[in-house]
């Protein structure tokens, strides 16, 4: 039987001025999977995650975190957020140390970890995140990609199991795109699980194990990337696109290019595998 580690059981919450961003929103997400949550702006992802790690508190259903309620006294949410960490969407409310160094080095700190263990963390966040020259620059004359990879790596030397990261590829470029998803795979690897929003439909789909689909504070569709990308009616009603991978092969299928029963490329090697070649298409 599935093993989830968080867990919101039919959520709402209502900002102060009004707005009701979770309407009964309920969702489990596996421990040790790589979960993409998406849905359009404003439907409440950014949201849902602040419930994950306690910053949130629902008004109606609970949270859940390793099977158990979440509890909101100070020391449940220490714990709550030692296990699961977040990477904002907006670098700029996260981080607030005057520079890189003190900033990745505060979480591990305020951990109460020794000496040597902080510095071992920091040194290689900052190493996985490819910012140890930004090592002494203030964080806020950084650009927005080098904010963006000085909050990841603040998380990653917090080493929680669970990673909630909102849009980890936004503002970043094609390299350090790449080089992030690679260093989640990589926590993914060692056990973590990984939870991402993101409006890159590509990425979701080949990345993700689970999708989740969030419309209007709700849960309005959720599954495995290869058939939450082929229910056209969900992707209409989210206003989503298809990834290209899904399109191509759509399109092959039509032609009736593939043999019987392969299965839809998660990956573009995938596809470049299912392409009959030259002799065989032409035959
Ligand atoms: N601090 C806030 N105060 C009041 N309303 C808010 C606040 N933050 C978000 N909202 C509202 O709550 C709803 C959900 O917002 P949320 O930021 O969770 O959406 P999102 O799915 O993350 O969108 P995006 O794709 O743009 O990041 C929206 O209607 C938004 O305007
Ligand atoms: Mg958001």
């Amino acid at each position: 039987m599935a093993e989830y580690i968080l867990e919101a059981v039919d959520i709402e919450y209502k900002y102060p001025g009004g707005t009701v961003a979770l309407g009964g929103l309920s969702m489990s997400v596996e421990k040790g999977g790589k979960a993409a949550v998406l849905g359009p702006n404003g439907a409440g992802k950014t949201t849902l995650f602040l419930h994950f790690n306690g910053i949130l508190r629902p008004s109606r259903g609970r949270v859940r975190f390793a099977g158990r309620d979440v509890r909101y006294d100070q020391a449940s949410l220490m714990e709550l957020r030692k296990n699961v960490g977040i990477v904002f969407q907006d670098p700029d409310t996260q981080l607030f140390s005057s520079s890189v160094l003190q900033e990745v080095s505060f979480g591990p700190m305020n951990m109460g970890l020794p000496r040597d263990e902080v510095l071992r963390r920091v040194q290689g966040a900052l190493e996985a995140t490819g910012i140890i020259d930004l090592k002494h620059r203030p964080t806020h004359f950084l650009s927005d990609g080098q904010k963006k990879r000085v909050a990841i790596a603040d998380v990653l030397a917090m080493d929680p199991p669970v990673i909630i990261i909102d849009e980890p590829t936004a503002c970043l470029d094609p390299r350090c795109r790449r080089h992030v998803v690679d260093l989640l795979d990589a926590a993914n690897r060692e056990g973590k699980t990984v939870i991402m929003s993101t409006h890159d439909v590509d990425l979701a789909y080949s990345w993700a194990d689970r999708v989740f689909v969030v419309m209007d504070g709700a849960l309005a569709g959720e599954g495995r990337p290869e058939d939450v990308f082929q229910d056209g009616e969900l992707l209409e009603r989210a206003g989503l696109d298809r990834p290209w991978l899904v399109e191509i092969y759509g399109e092959i299928k039509k032609k009736g290019w593939l043999a019987a029963g392969s299965p839809p490329p998660r990956t573009k090697e995938q596809l470049y595998d299912i392409i009959p070649d030259g002799r065989r298409a032409s035959k």
